[in-house]
């Protein structure tokens, strides 16, 4: 398989702070059923930059991912988090082993509903705080399609740098095929002295 080298141990399986939950999507029927009802009624938002969400996916195909998903993170390949507020699934949030060795990359997606409250940036300081808690990893970036200015807003707002521009053939509906990327080093996270947005993880 290509990539880098797994994780020594699967990412948390829950990880917990003051107003959010990342909490690993597993493949309970209830589970599955929120998050397709979350994707099918912000369908039209989420496919302008995700190419995963122009079409719904049918039940075995949405089967195949939710068990990949699973898959990757026994492997210490990924997590898929859910993120949940005051118990409800509001989007989610993957930390994928991805770029080189010392690093884990963050994507993300909300509810229409769930937006302009800061949610996705709070779960990210939870996800960066989690990845620099891991011995080896020195590096956490974020990746977005030029076009995508509140997703690009995300990592500015972290204090994350833009790094580079690359081209990809584009796959949503408004991807203009220009990706940015932007990092954050452990060594600039740490500085800022801010205590862990993380309370517990298990
Ligand atoms: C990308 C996406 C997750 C960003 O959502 P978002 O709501 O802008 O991001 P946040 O949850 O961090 O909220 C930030 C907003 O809340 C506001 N906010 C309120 N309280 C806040 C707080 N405590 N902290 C930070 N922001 C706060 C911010 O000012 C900002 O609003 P603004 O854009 O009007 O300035 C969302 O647009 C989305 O799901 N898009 C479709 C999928 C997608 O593109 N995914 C990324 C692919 S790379």
């Amino acid at each position: 398989m290509s990539g880098p080298p797994p994780l020594n141990e699967p990412l948390p399986g829950l990880v917990v702070g003051a107003r959010l939950r990342l909490e690993m999507w597993r493949g309970e029927p209830d589970a599955v059923e929120a998050i397709r009802a979350l994707i099918d009624r912000s369908r039209p938002t989420l496919s302008q930059f995700l190419g995963w969400a122009v079409e719904p996916l049918d039940a075995a195909a949405e089967a195949a991912v939710q068990a990949d998903i699973e898959r990757r993170w026994r492997e210490g390949r990924d997590a898929g988090w859910v993120i949940v507020e005051d118990g409800a699934p509001r989007g989610m949030l993957g930390l994928h082993r991805r770029g080189g060795p010392d690093e884990l990359e963050i994507g993300y997606w909300l509810d229409d509903a769930a937006t302009g409250r800061g949610l996705v940036t709070e779960a990210c300081r939870m996800a960066i705080d989690v990845a620099f808690g891991i011995e080896g990893i020195d590096v956490v970036e974020i990746v977005h399609d030029a076009a995508n200015l509140r997703s690009g807003a995300v990592p500015r707002r972290l204090g994350f740098s833009r790094v580079a521009a690359f081209t990809v053939p584009p796959e949503a509906l408004l991807e203009s095929g220009i990706k940015v990327r932007w990092v954050v080093r452990r060594g600039d996270w740490l500085a800022r002295r801010e205590p862990s947005s993380v309370l517990s993880t298990a």
